[in-house]
């Protein structure tokens, strides 16, 4: 089983990732934590240059075809043997960030996003994805509160400087995304406390669960 996260950034994900790989844990399933982009080495370099603030002439083509890069190599060398095993991967964002931040807001083709993805990745697609939904002003506000961790090159990636109207579509594109997959998509409301939005996460894959109950070993 294949569960993803996906929302602006300062919405939480990487705080409720953890808690969530408790959760699995404790419902007896076998869970891979991992993320994109940067779950492998390779990868780990391909996220510099992808976020260093130096690198403001990357172009979007280039941009997109870096994301893809650390996909596959990902998807070849950690989700695909993990899910073989048969272990539940969470990844804090795969695709959907794709068509949202290289489509909706950066505004390259999104049939030709879709296309490159079935191409490079066999359209390989969640089972469920997380939408830690929130508002841009909010969720940025958040991310810059976090510049004094130890993450502070992160924090201050070529994204954080992106206009708040770029978040704002941002946003707006997941939304959209949720809307026509509703299947796949559970939109949880990212505004609130940290423990209110883990019991938010918890009833959905509680539900979840409880609609394929073969999942459960
Ligand atoms: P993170 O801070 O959630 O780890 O994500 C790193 C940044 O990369 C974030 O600003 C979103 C962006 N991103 C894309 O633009 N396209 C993608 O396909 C992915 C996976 C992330």
């Amino acid at each position: 089983m294949f569960i993803t996260l996906e929302g602006i950034e300062g919405s939480g994900k990487t705080t409720q990732i953890k808690t969530m790989a408790q959760w699995l844990t404790a419902a007896g399933r076998d869970c891979l934590t991992t993320r994109e982009p940067g779950g492998t080495p390779i990868g780990g370099q391909i996220r510099s240059v992808l976020l260093h603030p130096d690198n403001s002439d990357l172009t979007p083509t280039a941009e997109l075809l870096l994301y893809v890069a650390d996909r596959v190599q990902h998807l070849e060398t950690v989700v695909r043997p993990a899910l073989a095993a048969g272990k539940v991967v969470v990844c804090d964002r795969y695709f959907d960030a794709t068509l949202v931040y290289q489509g909706y807001a950066r505004g390259l083709d999104k049939d030709m996003i879709r296309q490159l993805h079935q191409l490079a990745c066999e359209g390989l697609t969640p089972d469920l994805t997380l939408l830690l939904d929130l508002d841009p002003e909010a969720g940025l506000a958040r991310a810059w509160r976090r510049i004094d961790s130890d993450t502070a090159h992160e924090m201050e990636s070529r994204f954080e400087k992106e206009k708040l109207l770029f978040h704002q579509r941002v946003r707006a594109g997941y939304l959209d995304l949720a809307r026509r997959e509703p299947r796949r998509f559970a939109i949880i409301d990212a505004t609130a406390d940290m423990r209110v939005v883990r019991a938010q996460i918890e009833s959905t894959l509680e539900a979840y669960f409880k609609r394929r109950p073969s999942t459960i070993e």
